[in-house]
C-alpha cells in the first residue's frame, strides 16, 4: 500500500533526476478523442464529469476511480441517466478502479483526469497525474497541510515545464461577473484597498455516523468532512472559495501574519470528528491591510457567503448574491446573471487550452489560497500568532501512517487553543 509520504518522496527524487519531456502540446484540430477519467466519484466529481463531457465534442469518459465501490457505481449510474453525455461514457468493469490505489489505473487509462476526492489525497493524485503527463482539473482545496501545499507548488512547476494544463476548482475565478467586479476594483474604483472581509456562514452539512463493523479508516473515510486530516477543517474545505476571492482582490499577494479564534459549540458529538464549527481570523498584509475572515456552520443562524472590500474611495460587495461598488459619484452594480455558469466555464477553458496547446496553470493561487486557509486553521487551533513563513514551512503532516483499511486510526481530539502547539519548521 502506498503512503503519501513515501510516494511523494520517491516521485520527487525521480523527477528531479529525470529530463522532463515536453508533452504533446496540442491535439490536432480537435480530431483526436481525449480520454477523460474521474478520481473521486462523489457529488462534485460526478458534476465535474458532466461539465467536462459537455466542454468538447470529442471526449470520452473512460475510467472511474473511488475508494468505495458503491460510490463509484452510484456515480456511473447517475452519469448514464444524463442524455446530454450518455453517448460519451465508456467505462467497462476493467476501467472501474476502487481502493486506495484506484488513481493509478485511472491515470494510466486517460489523457485528462478530474480530481475530486477529499483534499487529503490531492497532492498525491496531482503528482501522479503530472508525472504521467496528464492534464488535470483539480477541485479545491488542494491540500490539508503545509507539506501538501509545498508538494502541490512543486508539482505545478513540473506541470508548467511539461506544458500540462492544471485548472483549479476555485470556480469563482472563472465567473464573468466576479472577473468584471474584480477588474473594476483593480482598475482603481475604490482607490487603495484598506481592508477585506470574507464570510462563509452556513447551516447543517451531511454527516455519516459510525456504522457497526466499520474499521477506523472506513468510518473516517465515509465521514471525511469531519476529520481535519481528510478535509483540512471546513475553513479550508469550504471557506477557501471566498478567501481565494480576497487573494485575487489583493492581486495574489498573501498576508504576512494571522491570529484567530474558533471552536466547537454546536457540533460537539463524536459523529462530528475533530473539526471546529466556527473560525474567526484576522490576517494582516505587509502594507497593513487586514483581512477579516469569518466562517460558521451552525443551523438556525444567519447564512451568507460573500467578500467585502473597504477602499480609500468606498466599499464593494463581491458575492454570488450580488456585486456592488459604492464610491463617491461612481456607484455601480451588476445584477446576478444565472447564465454565468462558472462550473461549466472552467471545463470549457481547460479543454480549449488542451486543444490549442496553450496550457493553463492555476497552480500558484490554488496552492497559496489553500495555504491561506490552512494558516487560519493553525491560528484558530493553537491561539498563536502565525506568520506566512511559519505556515508555509510547517512540517505538520496530517497523513496517517498508512492508507490501509485495517490500520488503527484513533479519532484525533479537537484542538484546544493555548494547549495545542503550533508546529513550525
Ligand atoms: N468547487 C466547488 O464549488 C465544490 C463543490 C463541492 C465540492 N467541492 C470539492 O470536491 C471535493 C469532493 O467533494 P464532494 O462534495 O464531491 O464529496 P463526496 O463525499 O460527495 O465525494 C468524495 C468522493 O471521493 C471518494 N474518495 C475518498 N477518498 C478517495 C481516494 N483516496 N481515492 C478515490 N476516491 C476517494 C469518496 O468515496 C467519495 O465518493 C472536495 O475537495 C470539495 O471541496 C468543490
Amino acid at each position: 500500500m502506498t503512503t503519501r509520504r513515501a510516494f511523494l518522496k520517491t516521485s520527487a527524487a525521480a523527477l528531479a533526476a529525470a529530463h522532463l519531456p515536453i508533452e504533446r502540446s496540442a491535439w490536432a484540430a480537435g480530431s483526436d478523442v481525449l480520454r477523460v477519467g474521474l478520481i473521486g466519484c462523489g457529488g462534485r466529481g460526478t458534476g465535474a464529469a458532466v461539465q467536462a463531457l459537455q466542454a468538447d465534442p470529442n471526449l470520452k469518459l473512460v475510467a472511474l476511480g473511488d475508494a468505495f465501490s458503491d460510490r463509484l457505481q452510484m456515480s456511473l449510474e447517475q452519469l448514464g441517466k444524463n442524455p446530454a453525455i450518455k453517448a460519451k461514457i465508456d467505462v467497462p468493469r476493467e476501467r472501474q478502479f476502487v481502493g486506495f490505489d484506484n488513481y493509478k489505473g485511472v491515470i494510466e487509462a486517460t489523457d485528462v483526469v478530474l480530481l475530486a476526492t477529499p483534499p487529503q489525497f490531492r497532492p498525491l493524485h496531482l503528482r501522479a497525474a503530472v508525472e504521467a503527463g496528464k492534464h488535470i482539473f483539480a477541485e479545491k482545496p488542494v491540500a490539508v497541510d503545509a507539506p501538501g501545499v509545498r508538494s502541490v507548488l512543486e508539482t505545478c512547476e513540473i506541470a508548467r515545464k511539461k506544458n500540462l494544463s492544471i485548472v483549479s476548482g476555485l470556480c469563482l475565478r472563472y465567473s464573468r461577473q466576479f472577473q468584471e467586479t474584480v477588474k473594476r476594483i483593480h482598475d482603481g474604483a475604490l482607490g487603495e484597498l484598506r481592508a477585506l472581509q470574507a464570510n462563509d456562514y452556513r447551516g447543517r452539512i451531511w454527516v455519516k455516523p459510525r456504522q457497526t463493523g466499520q474499521t477506523d479508516m472506513e468510518y473516517q473515510m465515509r465521514n471525511w468532512y469531519y476529520f481535519t486530516w481528510l478535509s483540512g477543517d471546513f475553513n479550508v474545505e469550504q471557506h477557501v472559495h471566498y478567501l481565494d476571492v480576497c487573494a485575487w482582490l489583493m492581486r495574489d499577494e498573501y498576508p504576512v501574519k494571522a491570529v484567530g479564534m474558533g471552536g466547537r459549540q454546536v457540533r460537539t458529538g463524536p459523529e462530528y470528528g475533530n473539526i471546529y464549527d466556527h473560525h474567526g481570523i484576522v490576517y494582516e498584509y505587509a502594507n497593513g491591510v487586514k483581512l477579516f475572515s469569518n466562517c460558521r456552520q451552525q443551523p438556525g443562524c444567519h447564512n451568507d457567503m460573500s467578500a467585502h472590500v473597504l477602499g480609500e474611495k468606498g466599499t464593494a460587495q463581491v458575492a454570488e448574491r450580488g456585486f456592488q461598488i459604492h464610491a463617491a459619484g461612481r456607484d455601480w452594480r451588476l445584477d446576478v446573471d444565472k447564465k454565468d455558469n462558472f462550473y461549466q466555464t472552467e471545463h470549457d477553458e481547460l479543454f480549449r487550452s488542451i486543444r490549442a496547446g496553450k496550457p493553463i496553470n492555476n497552480g500558484e493561487y490554488m496552492a497559496k489560497s489553500t495555504l491561506l486557509a490552512i494558516m487560519g486553521r493553525m491560528a484558530t487551533y493553537t491561539g498563536a500568532l502565525v506568520t506566512w513563513e511559519q505556515a508555509l514551512n510547517s512540517k505538520e503532516d496530517l497523513t496517517p501512517p498508512k492508507y490501509d483499511w485495517a490500520v488503527p486510526l484513533p479519532e484525533p481530539p479537537a484542538a484546544l487553543p493555548g494547549m495545542t502547539k503550533l508546529q513550525t519548521g
